[in-house]
C-alpha cells in the first residue's frame, strides 16, 4: 500500500494539535508532525521534526528529506495585536514563510494547504462566501491576504487555501488560550469580564476544522475553502450561549462596543462563512457552539 506522507506544521499550536491526533495513528498516513523548537505535547506518540518556517534552508531541507504528498502549513503569528506591533516579524512567518514552503512544494509537487482567516474580510457586510471581495482592516489580516494571494497568483495549481474563524478548543502546552475556554474559566469563577456585542463571528471547533483539512488533503481539493462553525453570532452570545450551557450566571458580563477597548488593531465587526462549498466537496459538517461544549466536555 502506498502510504500518504503528509507533513504538519505548527504542530504545537491549537489546529496543529488536532490534525496531529486525528492522523497520527492512521495505517495508510506517514506523518511528520513540525514546529518551530521542541515538541510540547505530552504524548510525543508521533514522528516530530523541528522546524522554523521562516527558515528557507531548514523548509527546502525537510522536504527533500520526506518529499511529502502534501504539506498542511498551520503555523503563523496569530496574534493580531502582536502583528500590529511587530509587522517585520508578522511578514516573515505569515508571508515570506509561506513562499518558502509554496516554493519548496512546488519542486516536490507536494499538495500545499494553507490556513488563513476571515479577517481577510472588512466586516462590512458578513456572512462571506469564498468569492467575496478581501478587503484586510488590520496588518495581521494584510499578511494573511498577502499570503493568499502569492499563492493564488504563483501558477502552481495543487494548492487550496483554508479560511477560519475564531478556534476554540483544548490544547497540549498551547502558547496562547482561546475564546471558549477563556469565557468558560471566568464564568465558572464569577470574574467580571467586559465582553464585546458588536462583533460578530462563526466559532469553529478545533477538531471540525482538523477535519476539514485533512479533507482537503485526502481529496486533493484546490481553491479557497472556508471552513467555520455553522453560525454566526455575536461574541456576547457565544458569552452567554456557554453559561447557559454550563447552568452558569452571566451577570459577571458587561457588555461593551469594541471602540472602548482601544485595541491596536481594528477587528472587522461582522464575518461569519457561508461553508455550502465545504459541505458539498469536502462533506465538512461543523458542529454548533452547544455540540462542539459537548464534545469538549466528554474530552476531560
Ligand atoms: N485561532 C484562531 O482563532 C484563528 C482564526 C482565523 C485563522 N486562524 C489561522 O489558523 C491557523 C492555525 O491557528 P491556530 O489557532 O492553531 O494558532 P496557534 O495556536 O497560534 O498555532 C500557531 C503555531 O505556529 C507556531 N509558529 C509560530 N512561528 C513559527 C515558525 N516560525 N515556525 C514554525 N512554527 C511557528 C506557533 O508556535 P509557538 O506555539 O511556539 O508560538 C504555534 O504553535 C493560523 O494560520 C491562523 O492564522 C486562526
Amino acid at each position: 500500500m502506498h502510504k500518504k506522507t503528509i507533513l504538519v506544521t505548527g504542530s504545537n499550536g491549537l489546529l496543529g494539535q488536532k490534525i496531529i491526533n486525528q492522523l497520527k495513528n492512521r495505517k495508510d498516513i506517514k506523518l511528520i508532525a513540525t514546529s518551530k523548537g521542541e515538541n510540547r505535547r505530552i504524548e510525543k506518540d508521533f514522528n516530530y521534526e523541528s522546524l522554523d518556517i521562516t527558515s528557507q534552508t531548514e523548509v527546502e531541507e525537510i522536504l527533500v528529506k520526506y518529499k511529502p504528498d502534501s504539506v498542511i502549513n498551520t503555523a503563523a503569528m496569530t496574534n493580531v495585536d502582536a502583528c500590529e506591533d511587530d509587522k517585520e516579524n508578522c511578514w516573515k512567518i505569515n508571508v515570506d514563510a509561506v513562499e518558502y514552503l509554496l516554493k519548496a512544494c512546488k519542486k516536490h509537487n507536494s499538495h500545499f494547504v494553507h490556513l488563513s482567516t476571515d479577517f481577510v474580510f472588512d466586516g462590512e457586510d458578513g456572512p462571506y462566501k469564498e468569492t467575496d471581495v478581501p478587503n484586510p482592516l488590520s496588518y495581521y489580516a494584510k499578511s494573511k491576504l498577502a499570503s493568499e494571494e502569492l499563492i493564488l497568483e504563483s501558477n502552481y495549481e495543487n494548492i487550496a487555501i483554508a479560511r477560519t474563524i475564531i478556534v476554540f478548543g483544548n490544547g497540549d502546552n498551547l502558547s496562547r488560550g482561546n475564546l471558549v475556554l477563556w469565557a468558560k474559566g471566568a464564568l465558572e469563577k464569577q470574574s467580571p469580564i467586559n465582553v464585546v456585542d458588536d462583533q460578530f463571528r462563526a466559532p469553529t471547533l478545533a477538531e471540525d476544522l482538523a477535519s476539514g483539512c485533512i479533507a482537503i488533503t485526502e481529496k486533493n481539493a484546490t481553491g479557497i475553502y472556508h471552513l467555520s462553525g455553522p453560525e454566526t453570532m455575536s461574541i456576547l452570545e457565544i458569552v452567554e450561549r456557554i453559561g447557559k450551557f454550563y447552568k452558569l450566571s452571566t451577570d459577571c458580563v458587561t457588555p461593551i462596543k469594541t471602540a472602548t477597548l482601544n485595541q491596536t488593531a481594528a477587528r472587522p465587526p461582522r464575518t461569519g462563512f457561508i461553508i455550502d462549498k465545504a459541505r458539498k466537496d469536502l462533506k465538512y459538517n461543523p458542529k454548533n457552539l452547544e455540540e462542539s461544549l459537548e464534545y469538549l466536555d466528554n474530552q476531560i
